[in-house]
């Protein structure tokens, strides 16, 4: 019997992983995961329920009480949070500025780990995030890292929310991404880093279409 395929796909905030993961799934019917959502949804927890993140007894407490799952419909990323969907909301400014804190606990590392770890056990998947090569699945068939300019990787995310949140600023948008780059890079708990045996695909200057024909041509030389 042959080996499910996944491919991991990592990189730095708003660099366009769930773009390219999500039309690679589609082309090749394979299931998507956004691994981020994830962390988003419980920070979304943590906020409303003021869990504290220097309590480890409140943080294992609140992770016994959250129950995620994922409803893909047209490969759009549809999270419920205790059966409430959750998928507008895990987008808003303030779980965008709480996520990487929330991310860094290795109480919810350890679980989000774990419970991605079971979704790609039987079936072809491709799944987004920081450490989907190196923690999640480090013997994944294929493992990109994506990377781009900060500015321009800005200026998508500002296209992207600004007609929800017109208030929003570009510069506000920058600084968040700046701060998740730092966060996301310097954190004990599993860092994002490239891992060694991933491809680099730097998108500052390609269209979407040339971003998943890469990634086809790198998933089609596996099957060879
Ligand atoms: O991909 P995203 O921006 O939606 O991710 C939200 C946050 O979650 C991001 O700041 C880093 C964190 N994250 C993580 O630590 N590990 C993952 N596998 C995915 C996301």
């Amino acid at each position: 019997m042959s080996k499910n395929i996944v491919v991991a796909i990592d990189g730095y905030s708003s660099c366009g992983k769930s773009t390219l993961a999500k039309a690679l799934a589609k082309k090749l019917h394979y299931i998507y995961v956004d691994s981020g959502a994830m962390y988003r949804a419980v920070a979304l927890y943590f906020l409303r329920n003021n869990v504290d993140t220097q309590n480890h007894e409140q943080i294992e407490e609140a992770l016994k009480n959250i129950h995620l799952n994922f409803h893909s419909r047209d490969y759009e990323t549809h999270i419920t949070l205790n059966e409430e969907e959750v998928s507008e909301e895990i987008r808003q400014m303030p779980v965008s500025e709480k996520v990487s804190e929330v991310s860094a606990l290795k109480e919810v590392r350890r679980e989000m780990v774990k419970q991605q770890q079971r979704m790609g056990k039987s079936k072809n998947i491709v799944m987004d995030g920081r450490d989907i090569g190196t923690a999640v699945f480090p013997d994944a068939s294929l493992k990109i890292f994506m990377t781009a300019d900060p500015a321009v990787r800005a200026k998508r995310r500002y296209d992207e929310i600004h007609a929800k949140n017109p208030d929003i600023t570009l510069e506000e948008i920058f600084e968040n991404i700046a701060h998740r780059d730092y966060q996301d890079t310097t954190r004990a708990e599993s860092p994002l880093v490239r891992a060694q045996d991933a491809i680099i695909l730097d998108n500052t200057d390609l269209t979407p279409e040339q971003q998943l024909q890469f990634a086809l041509d790198r998933v089609e030389s596996l099957n060879r």
